[in-house]
């Protein structure tokens, strides 16, 4: 039972029966009637008409626990949906009083309600996941609210600094909002503050020293903003246990608070601008990530070994990322279904394969994470190509090798197929990702829907580029933009749905020759694999690959030695932390590997 009216218990310990009774029989006729007072039903009307909240059944009381007060307990459907209201029915004066509000994951499209002011005994509120504008109301200063949520709608302007009046809040959180502005300092008021949770807006400048007023502060959240500058000296003493700052242009140094505490802290720094001089590797620790957190980002490779050896040229390749084998006119898209994972290098083939590094940000990743399908029906043409996609939190390349040097279209076809153009919080994720090919920068800041206009959309994109040492890179990169939250966590990182690789200038004989002489050469072949085969040489290779990708799919993983091939050994320099991420090393680029 989620509503609870706080109804007078009666104790029956050392009363007569017939005492107990009478007595029983009173209790209960005063607890039924105790209800909402007029003037808070009334209340609740202004509120639902500002939230555009319906479904409330106003001729029963609001604290009577009816169906249309309370979230039904065995719902099914997607767990961010809420629908209740706390009262409490033990006040001296005789009467109930809302002391909460839950409206969570309803798609209300109004404001946040002024009127709540009217519900004088309120603490607690949490209305994320919606799809409300506006801002927070100044009336709400005169409020004793002590738990605050508005995660996950469409707020905007700046934060109010009124916030600060509110000196009753413990938990705050604006998070994936498109509040602008900097953060008022007059937040470091809210000193009885255990979380606050500002990440995923549109907010610029340095963060205000009176922070550090918050000692009881827990968790900070900033990421995914565009603030500048220093971190505020927080005491050493200071309870902060989780600070996430990813994903902004902080650019001063590391400071020394930080890189003192200990392991029992969460502090995520990557993708920042901080001076990498005030970082020394006796600072580096699993749970301080620093991944691209310096101005100097050094984004180099892992440590390549040597190729398997190429069975030929080849002139194209077409893969259908996520998905199954497909073909369209003669062309063979090929099947990539592999469940990928945090670190995972897969050789698919002689010619190519990819590589996928990281976590899902703040959600607990499992391997279904790492290929989405589509959540409703696509009518695009060749739809089969977008039906399923391959995601990475961090960093994908595809390579392909074996090719023969000349110029190549590369052909990339995307579908945002997670994110919904709906009114609804379900369209208010923002995907935003850059796409490498060759180490060029060839999509930056690129946002399927926004560029197709909407989702569930077929974007073809074409990009030309020269391989001369017959290998072709193809790196989609997270760049700590856009939202990690919406509709849901971990919804974020690139997607692509299918790529082609075509030779613009494939040898001219090529299909010719290959018809006139398939013949010839299945026989020739035949007898040289004969030939090799009573060798040895193409068995003992053939178990040999075998074997490692047998490994590989049976861990999911890359195999220790692969990995300590591409960390250099470990080498504490390519070691880029933790913080929500598993170990994570730099080893997601130019990533070509044999064991
Ligand atoms: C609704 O939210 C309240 C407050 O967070 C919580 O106590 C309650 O369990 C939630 N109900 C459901 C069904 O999730
Ligand atoms: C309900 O209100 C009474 C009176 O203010 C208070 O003593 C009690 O702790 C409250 N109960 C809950 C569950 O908040
Ligand atoms: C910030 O803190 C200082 C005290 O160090 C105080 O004088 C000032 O008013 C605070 N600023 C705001 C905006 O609250
Ligand atoms: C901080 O937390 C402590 C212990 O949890 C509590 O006693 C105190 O009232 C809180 N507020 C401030 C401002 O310290
Ligand atoms: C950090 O950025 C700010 C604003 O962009 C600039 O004024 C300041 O000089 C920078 N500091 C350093 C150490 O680069
Ligand atoms: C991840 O899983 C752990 C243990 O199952 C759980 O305590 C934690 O809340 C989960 N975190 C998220 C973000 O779901
Ligand atoms: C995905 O798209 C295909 C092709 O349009 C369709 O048949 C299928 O039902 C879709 N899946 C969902 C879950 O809507
Ligand atoms: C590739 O294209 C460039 C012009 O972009 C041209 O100069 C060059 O000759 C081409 N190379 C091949 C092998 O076709
Ligand atoms: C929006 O789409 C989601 C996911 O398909 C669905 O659950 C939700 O009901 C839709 N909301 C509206 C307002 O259409
Ligand atoms: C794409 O983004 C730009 C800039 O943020 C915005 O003005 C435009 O409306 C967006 N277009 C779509 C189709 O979402």
């Amino acid at each position: 039972m989620v509503t609870q009216a706080h109804r007078p218990k009666i104790s029956f310990n050392l009363k007569p029966l017939i005492l107990l009774l009478c007595m029983g029989v009173a209790m209960n006729v005063k607890a039924a009637q105790r209800r909402l007072p007029v003037d808070e039903v009334k209340a609740l009307k202004e509120i639902a008409a500002e939230l555009g909240k319906k479904g409330w059944n106003f001729h029963v009381d609001p604290c009577s626990n009816d169906p249309s007060w309370e979230t039904p307990t065995l719902k099914l459907g997607p767990k961010t949906y809420n629908n209740s209201i706390l009262c409490n029915c033990t006040y001296p004066d005789g009467e109930c009083h809302v002391v909460g509000l839950f409206l969570t994951g309803q798609d209300l499209s109004g404001v946040l309600p002024t009127s709540l002011v009217k519900l004088p005994h309120i603490t607690k509120l949490e209305l994320h996941r919606n799809y409300l504008t506006g801002t927070i109301p100044s009336a709400w200063t005169s409020l004793k609210l002590e738990r605050l949520s508005t995660a996950v709608n469409k707020l905007s302007g700046r934060i109010p600094s009124y916030l600060g009046k509110i000196t009753t809040l413990r938990f705050l959180s604006i998070e994936n909002n498109r509040f602008s502005g900097t953060v008022p300092p007059e937040l470091g008021k809210l000193v009885n503050l255990e979380n606050l949770i500002l990440n995923a807006n549109f907010l610029t400048g340095e963060l205000p020293v009176n922070l550090t007023y918050l000692t009881n502060l827990t968790e900070l959240d900033l990421s995914f903003n565009r603030l500048e500058g220093n971190v505020p000296k927080f005491d050493d003493s200071a309870k902060l246990q989780r600070l996430y700052l990813t994903s902004n242009l902080l650019n001063g140094t590391v400071p020394d608070w930080i890189k003192r505490r200990d392991n029992h802290y969460d502090l995520d720094l990557s993708y920042n601008n901080f001076l990498e001089s005030s970082m020394s590797p006796t600072n580096c620790r699993d749970t301080l990530n620093v991944f691209e957190s310096f101005s100097r980002r050094d984004s180099s490779a892992g440590q390549c070994s040597k190729n398997l050896p190429c069975s030929k040229d080849w002139n194209s390749v077409h893969i259908n990322c996520g998905g199954n084998e497909f073909s369209i006119g003669n062309i063979k898209y090929e099947a990539d279904l592999d469940a990928s994972g945090a670190a995972k290098f897969n050789p698919t083939t002689e010619n190519w394969g990819f590589s996928s590094t990281g976590n899902f940000w703040d959600a607990n990743s499992s391997s279904n994470d790492y290929i989405a399908n589509n959540a409703s029906v696509l009518r695009m043409n060749s739809h089969e190509l977008y039906t399923s996609a391959r995601l990475s939190p961090l960093s994908l390349t595809y390579y392909a090798r074996c090719l023969a040097n000349g110029n190549y279209t590369i052909t990339l076809h995307f579908a945002e197929i997670i994110i919904r153009g709906n009114r609804s919080f379900y369209s208010l994720g923002r995907r935003i990702f850059d796409v490498y090919i060759q180490d060029k920068l060839e999509l930056k800041d690129f946002d399927i829907e926004n560029t197709t206009g909407g989702v569930d959309k077929a974007l073809v994109k074409k990009v030309k580029a020269v391989v001369s040492n017959k290998v072709l890179h193809i790196r989609f990169h997270w760049a700590g933009k856009g939202t990690t939250n919406a509709p849901t966590r971990g919804t974020y990182g690139p997607l692509i749905s299918a790529i082609s690789i075509e030779n613009d200038n494939p040898p001219d004989n090529v299909k010719t020759t290959i018809f006139i002489v398939t013949g010839a050469l299945v026989l020739a072949l035949l007898l040289i694999l004969g030939i090799l085969w009573w060798k040895g040489c193409i068995g003992s290779r053939i178990s040999r690959e075998k074997d490692l990708r047998g490994l590989d799919l049976q861990t999911g993983f890359f195999t220790y030695r692969q990995i300590k091939a591409a960390t250099n050994n470990f080498d504490a320099s390519n070691k880029i932390g933790e913080g929500g991420f598993g170990s994570v090393y730099k080893v997601f680029k130019n990533l070509i590997l044999h064991a």
